[in-house]
């Protein structure tokens, strides 16, 4: 990725919140290998120790050298000023994800994802960041029916996760206007890869299917897999976020950040068992049908031309090429 080369000519100092879970771990595995220096906060709320050892031996002790980990909670308003100082880039990671948690825990992932991403702006805020980059959400388009989805017509929240994804855009334009504090939200659409947890109750659709596999378990697809998504693997995130730190750009924006293309979960059934039959594991099962979920959105798909004009964002990766990154690493997991 030349965006990585071009990095390495002149290495800065980045803060990447929730660095243990699935994106941050990715994207501090990227910085590093590109010789950063990287600076992580995380308080494993969802993510795991495991995943940054994982990093560990994928980069060289070197590069590992220019790693520091704070054990922080961004509703610490000190842990974000701690973990901000001297950073020249925050990549803003660490929430609560999830539609269904949101559902049934409503103020745990309030306090998360909004009085904790208004800490870390502020400490980003005074301590006087380059850029200040923030996970936002495809959940923040709603009930609105459009497709694709274009970044300046959104609809009504359908949880309390997109409540809170949406409020971050607020609070990140406000800042823009009040303190002339610029950033930039990238709305991520379904991003799967290795080091997604398989786990749980609140386990995101390609991981969970993957293990259920796997394991030749029953499949159970939420409706009647007509459903879609557009799945962008966790790689074409890391570049966009990359790109949105470097960018030229002189207000607060938001963009999507996805492959700009729709999968049934029906197809996605389909892709996975064909992924895992060319890894050697021939799943037979047929698909169960369940209820559709509370909260999920029934067709998403991004248009990705602003990222695209405004950023550089080519995505490098399309869901079959993910797939068979990520299969890999589901299978070792098992
Ligand atoms: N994965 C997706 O498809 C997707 C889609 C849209 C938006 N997002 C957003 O992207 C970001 C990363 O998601 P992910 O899929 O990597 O999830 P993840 O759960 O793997 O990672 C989130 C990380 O944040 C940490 N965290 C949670 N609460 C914290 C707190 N109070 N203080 C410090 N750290 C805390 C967790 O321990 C975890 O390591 C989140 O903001 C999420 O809402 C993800």
């Amino acid at each position: 990725m030349d965006i990585l080369q071009q990095l390495q000519q002149a290495p800065k100092r980045w803060l990447v919140t929730g660095c243990a879970g699935f994106i941050g771990s990715n994207l501090v595995e990227a910085l590093l290998k590109a010789n950063q220096q990287v600076v992580g906060l995380d308080n494993f709320a969802t993510g795991h120790r495991r995943n940054l050892d994982e990093v560990q031996t994928l980069v060289s002790p070197a590069q590992w050298a220019n790693f520091s980990f704070i054990n922080g909670d961004i509703r610490q308003l000190e842990h974000c000023q701690q973990a901000c100082s001297g950073v020249d880039y925050v990549l803003h990671q660490a929430a609560l994800g999830s539609v269904p948690r949101s559902i049934n825990d409503p103020i745990t992932t309030n306090d998360t994802n909004i009085s904790g991403f208004l800490n870390i702006l502020v400490a980003a805020r005074d301590a006087g960041v380059k850029r200040f980059v923030y996970a936002a959400s495809s959940s923040t388009y709603g009930d609105h029916p459009a497709l694709p989805k274009v970044e300046d017509v959104i609809g009504k929240p359908l949880s309390p996760y997109a409540i809170t994804k949406y409020v971050n855009e607020l609070y990140a334009d406000v800042f823009s206007r009040t303190y002339g504090f610029h950033s930039i939200g990238l709305r991520y659409f379904n991003v799967f890869g290795p080091r997604q947890d398989p786990n749980g109750a609140y386990a995101a659709v390609i991981p969970k299917w993957a293990a259920a596999m796997i394991a030749n378990d029953d499949v159970v697809i939420n409706g009647d897999g007509e459903t879609s998504r557009d799945f962008c693997f966790v790689a074409n995130a890391v570049q966009a976020n990359i790109r949105a730190a470097l960018a030229d750009i002189s207000q607060s924006e938001v963009f999507n950040v996805a492959l700009g293309d729709r999968t049934t979960l029906n197809e996605l059934f389909n892709g996975l068992a064909q992924s895992l039959a060319d890894n050697g594991i021939h799943y037979t099962k047929a698909a169960q049908y369940g209820e559709f979920r509370s909260g999920d959105v029934r067709h998403s798909q991004a248009d990705i031309s602003k990222a695209k004009t405004m950023l550089g964002y080519a995505p490098e990766y399309r869901i079959r090429d993910g797939l068979k990154l990520a299969m890999p690493w589901y299978i070792q997991q098992q």
